[in-house]
């Protein structure tokens, strides 16, 4: 079974199972069959933070659960649950036109529903975590249904329970979001509020604040139904203090971001295009021309080309400035 078509990188690899759920029903079905028992188990959501290098020997479970429900209105707040299968920027979709704020910054980000809590998806200033209340999840080994609440989530940049103590025991089955009615825009990262005078819009609505973001994303990231990728492939690094100070001697531009009074956060990005990959083509693969952190698959390159990409990334940055990037990707 070709998994190309459920992986934006592009992977040509084939899983020897392969099957799809709808329901949770359905889901707890399918992990009590003797067969699938004793498989390794891969579950997929829309494939986009995955890199796959191999065929799967094993099944590949595709999260198909869908709708968006309201399941509770407070003063400030309405509570939508959502369907692990939804299409990430489809629900935004959704909060525009119910007029609900929170997840405007998070437009366009590929994926679906129940993968974002995984890495506790990011971008322009919010965090999934921001606007989380609770997920339901299937434990893999028992079948049982589990509720987690954003503190047992462990949610971190790009970071959460699932990506480590629990690796590969749940399955995201729903997700309920806490929603402003009265909204709270977040126009600090400097890119949106140029491109929105840029839009010259003075009172921004979320409906602004998405169109600023979606415009910003095109304009950086390519677009996976063209250019295979999965977005950033790195993480950010963290650094001590002291560390940067010291790198700031030699190279006076490196941008940073606090990120508390003994340490910084250091674009991966910059550090990548200093060493000379940005845009570096090699066949058919290669990084980003816009974005040093995104690396693409122009068509037909293997994960393990992908990968050994990576290394030598990884490499230089460390040669050139002692810091060891890591992937964000899930790499299989
Ligand atoms: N930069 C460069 N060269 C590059 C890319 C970036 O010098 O080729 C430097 C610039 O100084 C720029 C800074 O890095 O000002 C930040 O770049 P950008 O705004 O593009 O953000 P990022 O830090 O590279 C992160 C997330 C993105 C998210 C953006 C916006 C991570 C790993 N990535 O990228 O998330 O969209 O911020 O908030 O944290 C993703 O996770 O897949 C992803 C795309």
């Amino acid at each position: 079974f070709s998994l190309k078509p459920y992986n934006t990188f592009g992977m040509d690899v084939k899983a020897r199972l392969f099957a799809r759920f709808d329901t949770v029903p359905e889901l707890q079905e399918l992990l009590q069959m003797p067969e699938l028992e004793q498989e390794p188990k891969l579950i997929l959501g829309g494939g986009s933070n995955l890199l796959l290098t191999k065929d799967f020997d094993g099944v590949v479970l595709l999260n198909g659960i869908k709708g968006i429900e309201k399941v509770r209105e407070d003063q400030e707040h309405v509570y939508l649950q959502v369907g692990g299968g939804e299409v990430w920027h489809d629900f935004v979709l959704k909060t525009l036109d119910l007029n609900l704020g929170g997840v405007e910054n998070l437009s366009l980000i590929p994926g679906t529903v129940g993968a974002a809590p995984l890495q506790n998806i990011g971008a322009y200033g919010v965090e999934l975590k921001d606007v989380f209340e609770q997920l339901e999840a299937v434990s893999i080994n028992s079948g049982q249904i589990k509720s987690f609440t954003a503190d047992a989530c462990r949610f971190g940049y790009r970071e959460s329970v699932f990506k480590n103590e629990l690796k590969g025991q749940y399955i995201v089955t729903h997700v309920t979001f806490r929603l402003q009615k009265k909204h709270k825009l977040n126009t600090s990262y400097g890119a949106i509020s140029t491109t929105l005078q840029e839009m010259q819009v003075q009172q921004p609505t979320i409906q602004h604040v998405s169109a600023a973001v979606c415009q910003i994303r095109r304009s950086k990231l390519p677009d996976p139904k063209q250019i295979g990728n999965a977005g950033s492939f790195f993480k950010n690094p963290e650094i001590p203090l002291a560390q940067y100070e010291d790198l700031q001697k030699q190279h006076p531009d490196i941008p940073s971001y606090p990120v508390s009074e003994t340490t910084v956060k250091v674009p991966a990005g910059w550090l990548i295009e200093q060493c000379g990959w940005k845009g570096k083509m090699l066949g058919n693969y290669g990084v980003h021309k816009n974005q040093a952190l995104v690396l693409v698959n122009y068509g037909g390159a293997k994960g393990e080309q992908i990968r050994q990409l990576a290394y030598d990334v990884i490499q230089s940055v460390e040669e050139k400035f002692g810091i060891k990037l890591s992937p964000e990707v899930n790499i299989i």
